[in-house]
């Protein structure tokens, strides 16, 4: 598996599972569990999506039956908004480390940014300090834009580690990414398959035969090749082998500018600058 390093010196796997509207019971386990047996060592939870738990169970089933020890793995769960402020920080990170069975996180996320910018920052300070007190590997943010970044620089003292942002070929994001590479903070792709939209797409299929892999494989790839960092969600166990089998063949610039081109800044997400949950 590839990686990926941030500013503070740790790594993170450059492709990892997503468990979003995955049921709590056994599909998210099985899921979870089939994906590090066969070699995904990234798994991106969230106290919102109600599976932690089943979640966590398919993390050490999975850890037992691949052979790996907890230190193998990168684990990120996300504070929901209902938990913000410096205070509401510790009890809503130990709630998701409880859930999963877990004694710490590799990665905490702040969900959303929230419509509230001062409500913002103050919970950021509270990420800080769970950082700070070493209960946490690393801290970062979701569906950040450049304004809220720049707020977090200004008034705040860590930066985070990385954004997971909306990202598939109909929503490049290149203003965003562009900032994010300047100030050496990385990118996550959520919703990298646009939620199996983009795999109808004829340029991802005409490449996707230029290449002989899939249409998942070649978008999975692109992420790859733009250095972004991604988790595609599936619960299917072929799916779930396919989408890690992105390492051996690479995209030329000119089909990575293709799909570029596809972009219609078209989200299937919220606004981050209207979302408050
Ligand atoms: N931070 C945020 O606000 C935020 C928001 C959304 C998502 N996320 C994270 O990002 C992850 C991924 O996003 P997502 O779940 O929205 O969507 P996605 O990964 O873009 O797409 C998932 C869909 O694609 C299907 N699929 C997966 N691999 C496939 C393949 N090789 N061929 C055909 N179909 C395939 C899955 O079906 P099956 O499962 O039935 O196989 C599922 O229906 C989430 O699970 C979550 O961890 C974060």
């Amino acid at each position: 598996m590839q990686n990926i390093k941030f500013y503070n010196g740790n790594t993170m796997p450059q492709l990892g599972l997503g468990v979003f509207r995955v049921e709590n019971d056994d599909t998210a386990k099985d899921a979870v569990k089939h994906a590090i047996v066969n070699g995904y060592r990234s798994i991106d939870a969230a106290l919102v999506y109600g599976n932690e738990e089943m979640v966590g169970l398919g993390i050490q089933e999975g850890m037992a039956e691949a052979g790996i020890q907890r230190e193998d793995l990168f684990i990120t769960s996300k504070l929901w908004l209902d938990q913000y402020g410096k205070d509401n920080v510790i009890k809503g990170y130990q709630t998701s480390i409880d859930n999963l069975g877990l004694d710490y996180l590799d990665l905490y996320l702040i969900h959303w940014p929230g419509t509230d910018e001062a409500l913002t920052i103050d919970t950021w300070k509270g990420m800080e300090a769970l950082y700070e007190a070493g209960k946490v590997k690393n801290i970062g943010v979701s569906n950040f834009n450049i304004e809220h970044l720049e707020a977090l620089k200004n008034q705040t003292s860590i930066k985070p580690v990385i954004n997971q942002v909306e990202f598939h070929p109909y929503f490049t994001q290149e203003s965003l990414r562009n900032y994010l590479a300047t100030t050496d903070i990385h990118m996550e792709s959520w919703s990298p398959l646009m939620n199996a939209e983009i795999l109808t797409d004829e340029t991802i299929n005409a490449i996707a035969e230029e290449v002989g892999k899939s249409a998942a494989q070649v978008v999975i790839r692109w992420n790859i090749e733009h250095g972004v960092v991604t988790i595609p969600k599936s619960v299917t166990p072929h799916r779930i082998e396919e989408n890690i089998n992105v390492f051996d063949f690479s995209l030329t610039e000119e089909q990575v500018a293709r799909i570029d081109a596809l972009n219609q800044n078209k989200r299937i997400g919220p606004n981050p600058l209207e979302f408050n949950g």
